[in-house]
């Protein structure tokens, strides 16, 4: 059975400096922690490693912004982020920043070895410059009219509106984020990392076993689409590192990102006396192993650009990348103001961390499928499956074990061919959670709740210790529901580590490991039991989704919608009254097909009815306007859209990612009544 003990070197994607850490990060940080947990209770050699990502334009202006330097923003945040995932019991070994001087370093000599292999090349780009800010401006903070469909105040290179890509130069009427002033075009010089080199050698290592095949097939698209070179400096001012002999010049953010994985591992090597190299030399793939667990937005990064830049500057390459999918909440994208936007902190206030841990891994598969949180589903599922079942075997066993043997174990098995079969059960979950099957490892595990709890109820206890010739029985019978219980545990361990800890001290035994599940715990003195986990609250958990419906105490006032979005060319009376604004009463809403923003209104102007296409899906349900007051502009001249005729429109507002709010008047007001 012995395997060979394994060396192995884990790392989740680095979480910018920039905000908290929300829910929806938490799925990755979960599904990490609950990987090296399990190889750990293997008796592998496994390190966990990550750090904040501390670099970039937005980090920078974030701290302006607040009146403190880059360095004390990220220093305050590195502390947030460690406290929440603490929180949540996620343990790293390590916990760094790519603001380090080890990262410096490693960046550095990355850059010097792809640079005397020529991987490295120079060329003059044309890009927006903010004039009165001084510096150029990364697409994000770009704002103007979209080059398709002229939809007002979209981004440098992407319109949410008819979500095409454009390049920042083809934006009508540009204007700066930061400065609300219109950019200029300039030049500069700029590094580029020639991924075009690395062609072959990345098509064999995409087809080499170290991908999920749905990862596999999206880069086979971008092989298709021709590999470009890519752009690794920026221009001062930029928090980062500068490139050493390019004053003014920083190495771009993701070019010292995942290099930050191997930084975050060299501090722990030096604090620790592990060797680095071991791990990071070309050919240590042989006997050790390197895994990074990432989202699908950033596999880009991570299955191309990265091993790139390692082969070229030669290190080991990634054993593998484990991509997960997206997290929505109830259906939908997290959102502020449905309240679904949950920071970590947020939660830890209301509800046992323990609960999402475990709804998160019965949810994840091994996949790049997004996971939907709904907590009607949450609730559910967490009371029926960890109260209901698990916890619900040693309450129904404990009591007698207690009260009528002193706390002492039987010390025979009742049943010793049903403990066998949850024994035997051990090997398919532990194949479950080594190949990230965590919703398959939940099912078996629950499976076998069940046959316990089934067991308990055919043998019944409670009939037993009636009975006062049957002592022993009951004896025994408790004793085996409490090893089902202690097996169970154990197999659940990596996900519910608290839970975990309470069983061995109700139990009174050293700490559970998975190889001694198969031995069996007799003829022992237990501890006395205590509830070790209690029912997610409905009251608690609309707490908590009413903290997060409001802006968080302390949080960074958003940018100003006038700066991003200034006001117009000045009008007269005359201008604006050309304008017939109507009170409308919503009839109908409906969802359109193949429209991923837009719902179909028909409006009662009363007495006239208009159909209207809106770009409000994302933030209402229909079934929630019916019947609501609203505003249109009632002269507007039809407009042939994709989906049909649109006659008129409904007025809403909205800035940039803060969502969108519908206008009505204050009750009373009737369809028809003229705004002026
Ligand atoms: N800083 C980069 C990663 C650099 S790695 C060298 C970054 N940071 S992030 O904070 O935006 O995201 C960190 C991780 O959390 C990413 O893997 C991302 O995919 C994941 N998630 C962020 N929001 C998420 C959801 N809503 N759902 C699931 N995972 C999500 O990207
Ligand atoms: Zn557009």
């Amino acid at each position: 059975m012995s395997e060979k003990k394994r060396r192995i070197l884990v790392t989740s994607a680095l979480p910018y400096a920039n905000g908290p850490i929300h829910i929806g990060h938490l799925v990755e940080y979960i599904q990490t922690d609950i990987w090296v947990r399990y190889q750990k209770m293997q008796g592998h050699e496994c390190y966990y490693v990550c750090a904040d990502d501390a670099h970039g334009t937005p980090i920078m202006l974030h701290a302006e912004k607040l009146g403190v330097t880059p360095q004390q923003l990220v220093d305050r945040v590195q502390e947030e982020h460690l406290r929440d995932f603490t929180g949540f019991g996620i343990v790293f070994d390590n916990y760094y920043s790519t603001h380090s001087e080890e990262n410096r370093s490693v960046v550095n000599t990355i850059y010097q070895r792809l640079l005397e292999n020529g991987h490295i090349t120079r060329r003059t780009i044309q890009q927006l410059y903010d004039p009165v800010k001084q510096m150029f401006l990364p697409d994000r903070f770009i704002r103007g009219e979209c080059p398709n469909c002229h939809a007002p105040d979209q981004y440098g290179d992407h319109c949410e509106q008819c979500n095409r890509t454009h390049s920042p130069m083809e934006l009508i009427n540009p204007v700066s984020a930061v400065s609300g002033e219109k950019p200029v075009i300039r030049e500069s010089e700029h590094l580029f990392f020639r991924l075009p080199d690395f062609e072959a050698m990345l098509r064999d290592w995409v087809h080499g076993g170290h991908l999920q095949q749905e990862v596999i097939n999206k880069l086979d698209e971008w092989f298709k689409a021709g590999l470009q070179e890519w752009d690794i400096s920026r221009d001062t001012p930029y928090f980062g590192f500068e490139i050493p002999g390019l004053p003014d010049k920083y190495f771009y953010v993701w070019l010292d990102a995942p290099i930050g994985y191997l930084a975050s591992f060299r501090n722990l090597c030096d604090r620790t006396g592990l060797d680095f190299d071991a791990f990071t030399r070309p050919g240590a793939d042989q006997d050790t192993e390197m895994y990074h667990f990432v989202g699908k937005d950033i596999m880009y990064f991570h299955a191309l650009f990265w091993p790139a830049t390692l082969y070229g500057s030669n290190f080991r390459t990634p054993t593998a990348i484990f991509v997960h999918g997206f997290l929505t909440v109830n259906g939908q994208k997290m959102s502020k103001s449905r309240g679904t936007f949950i920071q970590a902190a947020t939660y830890l206030e209301h509800l046992d961390p323990e609960y999402l841990r475990y709804y998160y891994a019965a949810k994840l598969g091994n996949g790049v499928d997004d996971i939907d949180l709904n907590f009607e589903d949450f609730t559910l599922r967490v009371n029926a499956d960890l109260v209901g079942k698990v916890v619900n075997i040693a309450s129904r066993c404990a009591g007698f074990i207690n009260k009528r043997f002193a706390g002492r174990l039987h010390a025979g098995l009742h049943n010793e061919a049903l403990f066998g079969q949850l024994a035997a059960c051990g090997s398919s979950i532990a194949s479950a959670y080594a190949g990230r099957e965590y919703s398959r490892a939940m099912r078996e595990i629950m499976a076998l709740a069940d046959r316990i709890n089934q067991y308990i109820d055919e043998q019944k206890p409670w009939v037993l210790a009636r009975e006062e010739h049957r002592a022993e029985e009951l004896q025994a019978v408790c004793t085996l529901g409490l090893n089902g219980f202690r097996l169970i545990v154990t197999y659940l361990k990596p996900v519910l580590p608290v839970l975990a800890r309470k069983t061995e001290a109700f139990l009174a035994i050293p700490p559970l490991e998975w190889r001694d599940a198969g031995t069996p715990l007799l003829d022992h003195k237990i501890g006395t039991f205590s509830p070790l986990m209690t029912r997610v609250e409905r009251e608690k958990m609309e707490a908590m989704l009413t903290a997060s419906a409001e802006p968080a105490p302390g949080a960074a006032p958003r940018q100003s919608h006038l700066s991003t979005n200034p006001l117009a060319e000045q009008i007269t009376i005359e201008d604006f009254v050309r304008i017939d604004l109507r009170v409308a009463r919503i009839l109908r809403a409906e969802h359109v097909d193949g429209a991923e923003k837009l719902l179909r209104l028909e409006l009662d102007l009363g007495g006239e009815t208009r159909k209207v296409f809106a770009g409000i899906k994302s933030a209402y349900d229909p079934e929630a306007l019916r019947g609501r007051l609203t505003v249109m502009v009632a002269n507007l001249a039809p407009r042939k859209m994709k989906f049909g005729i649109s006659e008129g429109m409904v007025l809403a507002a909205s800035g940039s990612g803060s969502g969108i709010y519908l206008l009505s008047p204050d009750s009373g007001a009737e369809p028809g009544m003229r705004i002026k």
